[in-house]
């Protein structure tokens, strides 16, 4: 069969394709290979040992949560909620879905059961769409049944038809089935899982890490992706004390500092409380629509929308502007001021550098007080290594009993980068031993040592295919194998090996038991 052609495919009953096809990653997603997994595995095992010294637990979360969870928390105007977010339909399998086919009256009833049982969500969208398709369907069945007018032909008839199928497809757009989310962060998911199996009642406060990715829908450009991975901890408890904030700061700057990162800078920031926090917004909003004029269109818009994010602007002509508008730190309440005050000395006692940004907002609705931001040097537009801030209302936002809440996450693609970008990326592995084996009884015994070297702690390279000794040794050098254990017939009938030292070229007679020290020295 010609290439190209199709073909049915055996015992299946449908269609395959053999024509050829390479594939690459989707757009903003990335594989990380060797050799720089292995900085990510460094990375990933300084992640877990900074959190075990400060008591921190790790925990294992879902990608996949119900789309409602960041819509309350993060929330439904942020960009990352009303933009960024993979939503998937999950609708329920032994459900028919009337989107897939026009639905008779009597089938609508199992739908509308469907939303009281909580089998389908019962959303106002979902309930407006079966109300629309009743609509619609009794229309089409009257449709149906009168006869043609006078002067109505067939045709005519049909096309009134197709336009009401038309508008029962049309129906079928608002009706959803339980709608999830690859999740963009994961602190709305900690906070639910800490509800949900009620971590409360755990003594002291519950300090958790995760690590692992999620999932953003923005346009990719350098340290930036739609897969991209995050290293969090979040404390959540009964006290809001700055101390806690500090050691969450402190943390991730000896986590910064044991991955080798220099010349980072630490933003903070406090944005207020629900006491303080709706009278500067307003305070703000008013300064705005003064300046309106002055701002570009995202910024006019953000006035009515979310006017602190206008803080956050990085066009260059507004900037002047912006710097002339009424900063929270004047218009924060007593209460967390002081906190603020508090936690600058707190800071001071663990000889933390940190600047005040009285800008640093950040994009999501959960955070009051604190706010912080780590910047690094060699990321460009994308410079914010680390954001994090406390939301002492958020367990309660998700049903839980009133808690407070701190934490950050780290974006480890650009930790890794500005890494790689300071020249302290990873280089390959070299092996330990390459087994450079000649003649098919030599096969046994190089089996036999790269299992005793492998459980010994050692890597080895051992090949299959037998070579001539010249091509071996030529492939044990390109590897960068620090040593070549040669074995061929005498060595084999001796029961030693020859081991070449590959830097040096000096070649010695070993044991086969005594290999093990030897390449160990
Ligand atoms: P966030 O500022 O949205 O905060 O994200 C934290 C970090 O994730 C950013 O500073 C950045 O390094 C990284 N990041 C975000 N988006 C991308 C992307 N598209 N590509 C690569 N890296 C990215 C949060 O996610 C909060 N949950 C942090 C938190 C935890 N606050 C309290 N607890």
């Amino acid at each position: 069969m010609a290439s190209g052609e199709w073909r049915l495919a055996s015992g299946e009953g449908r269609r395959a394709v053999t024509e050829a096809r390479k594939f690459q990653a989707v757009s903003g997603v990335r594989d990380i290979l060797p050799p720089e997994s292995a900085l990510w595995n460094r990375v990933e095992q300084v992640a877990r040992d900074v959190c075990r010294t400060y008591g921190f637990s790790e925990i294992l979360l879902p990608i996949l949560e119900d789309r409602e969870l960041f819509a309350r928390s993060v929330g439904a105007e942020t960009e990352i909620v009303s933009k960024e977010m993979f939503t998937l339909e999950d609708w329920p399998l032994d459900l028919d879905d009337p989107r897939k086919r026009i639905f008779t009256a009597e089938e609508l009833i199992r739908l509308e059961e469907a939303t009281k049982t909580g089998k389908l969500p019962s959303s106002e969208a979902n309930r407006e769409a079966i109300r629309e398709f009743r609509r619609v369907i009794g229309k089409m069945d009257a449709e149906q049944a009168r006869p043609l007018d006078s002067g109505e032909t067939r045709n005519s008839w049909l096309a009134g038809f197709v336009r009401l199928a038309h508008e029962y497809m049309v129906v079928g757009r608002s009706l959803h089935g339980q709608l999830f989310a690859l999740r963009p962060e994961a602190t709305a998911s900690v906070v639910r899982a800490y509800i949900e199996h009620g971590m409360y009642t755990q003594p002291g406060d519950v300090k958790l890490y995760y690590l692992g990715p999620m999932f953003r829908r923005e346009r990719p450009q350098k340290g930036r992706y739609r897969q991209f991975y995050q290293f969090g901890v979040e404390v959540l408890g009964q006290s809001d004390h700055p101390g806690i904030d500090a050691d969450v700061i402190e943390l991730v700057l000896v986590f910064i500092e044991r991955c080798g990162l220099v010349g980072h800078t630490l933003y903070i920031n406090s944005i207020g409380c629900k006491e303080c926090r709706p009278k500067y917004v307003e305070l703000l909003r008013a300064a705005l629509v003064n300046v309106k004029d002055k701002l570009g269109p995202d910024s006019q818009r953000r006035i009515e929308t979310n006017p602190l994010r206008v803080l956050d602007s990085k066009v260059e002509s507004e900037q002047g502007v912006i710097e002339e508008l009424p900063r929270i730190g004047d218009h924060l309440c007593e209460a967390c001021r002081e906190h603020f005050k508090m936690l600058q000395a707190m800071l001071f006692m663990r000889e933390i550098a940190y600047e005040v940004n009285w800008r640093l907002v950040r994009g999501l609705d959960y955070y009051m007080r604190t706010t912080f931001e780590i910047t690094a040097p060699g990321l460009g537009a994308q410079n914010a290594v680390c954001g994090g801030g406390r939301y002492d209302g958020l367990v309660e936002l998700l049903g839980g009993a009133p808690t407070k809440g701190m934490g950050f996450a780290l974006g480890t693609d650009r930790l890794i980068l500005a890494l790689q970008e300071a020249g302290k990326g990873a280089a390959a592995q070299p092996p330990d031993a390459y087994i450079a084996w000649m003649g098919a009884t030599a096969y046994p015994m190089a089996v036999r040592i790269a299992r005793t070297l492998r459980r010994a702690g050692l890597s080895v390279e051992l090949p299959h295919d037998e070579m001539k000794i010249k091509k071996s040794l030529g492939l044990a050098a390109r590897l960068n194998a620090r040593f070549a254990i040669i074995l061929g017939e005498n060595e084999v009938a001796a029961g030693n090996a020859t081991v070449k030292r590959m830097a040096e070229g000096t070649q010695s007679t070993v044991a086969e038991k005594e290999l093990k020290n030897f390449l160990k020295t």
